[in-house]
């Protein structure tokens, strides 16, 4: 059976009140999830602590975390806090905070390395702008995302990792890549990889997911290309109706 995992970011999007009860609402509707999919939920900082008692079988990821492990960083977040309130996984990279908060390349490799020394598992975005797309430039950026940000890792430890494509152009606005982009895309980035680790580390314990505007209608096309192991969900993981759809196609590939 395909392993699949689905991730849900709640962004900036809810009100603590409104987590508690999106992650209540998920966790009664789930059927029982096979091992084969694994379910990620990444609510805001503030409410990790509230959603992480009510998971049964979602497992708790947060969306951003600092690359120091600790010290006089204002307003930061170290790892260990993190795991401390019961987090997997982590988003890092994401195009918003690439935008909006000036993380670089840099920045992103730092915390993929923190993240794996605190037994993190990274969630890690690439994905072009629609205007380096229109240059033709998108392949080109996607590996320099990839490779500055998965380089020296030690794959002996045997620690998973995701990587997500996020077409930038395709977040947040209902326009879903083709699934066969989105695929050769994935091979591309399965390409850069296997040119960086060992087959075995990377069938064992890299997936490659598929990020931007992903909705019940295209869950299903897209995980049915043979290099997309999953997607990252944003604004269709706000409602727990919507959501549970999207795992209910999953369970149906
Ligand atoms: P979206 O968000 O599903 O709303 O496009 C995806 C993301 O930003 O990761």
């Amino acid at each position: 059976m395909k392993k699949i995992t689905i991730i849900a970011n709640w962004k900036m999007s809810l009100s603590l009140h409104e987590s508690i009860q999106l992650a209540e609402d998920v966790e009664r509707g789930l059927p029982p999830l096979p091992a084969s999919l694994r379910v990620f939920l990444c609510p805001s900082f503030t409410a990790l602590p509230s959603v992480q008692p009510l998971l049964r079988q979602c497992l708790l990821g947060a969306q951003d975390v600092f690359w120091e492990n600790r010290g006089a960083y204002t307003g930061e977040i170290a790892p260990s806090m993190l795991t401390d309130l019961g987090c997997h996984a982590v988003i890092l990279g994401h195009s918003e905070r690439r935008a909006y908060c000036g993380e670089t390349s840099l920045m992103v490799h730092r915390k993929v390395q923190t993240a794996l020394a605190n037994n993190l598992t990274p969630i890690v975005c690439v994905g072009e702008t629609a205007e380096e797309r229109d240059r033709g430039q998108k392949e080109h950026v996607v590996i320099e995302q990839l490779t500055s940000a998965l380089s020296g890792i030690d794959e002996k430890k045997e620690q998973d990792i995701f990587v997500v494509y996020e077409p930038v152009w395709a977040i947040g606005n209902g326009h879903v890549v083709a699934p066969e982009d989105a695929e050769q895309m994935h091979q591309l980035i399965l390409h850069t990889l296997r040119e960086m680790y060992s087959p075995a580390y990377l069938d064992a314990h890299v997936q490659v997911l598929y990020g931007g505007s992903v909705d019940r209608r295209s869950v299903g096309p897209l995980i049915s290309m043979p290099h997309v192991g999953g997607c990252l969900v944003g604004t269709a993981s706000w409602h727990a109706h919507n959501f549970l759809s999207i795992i209910d196609a999953a369970l149906r590939i």
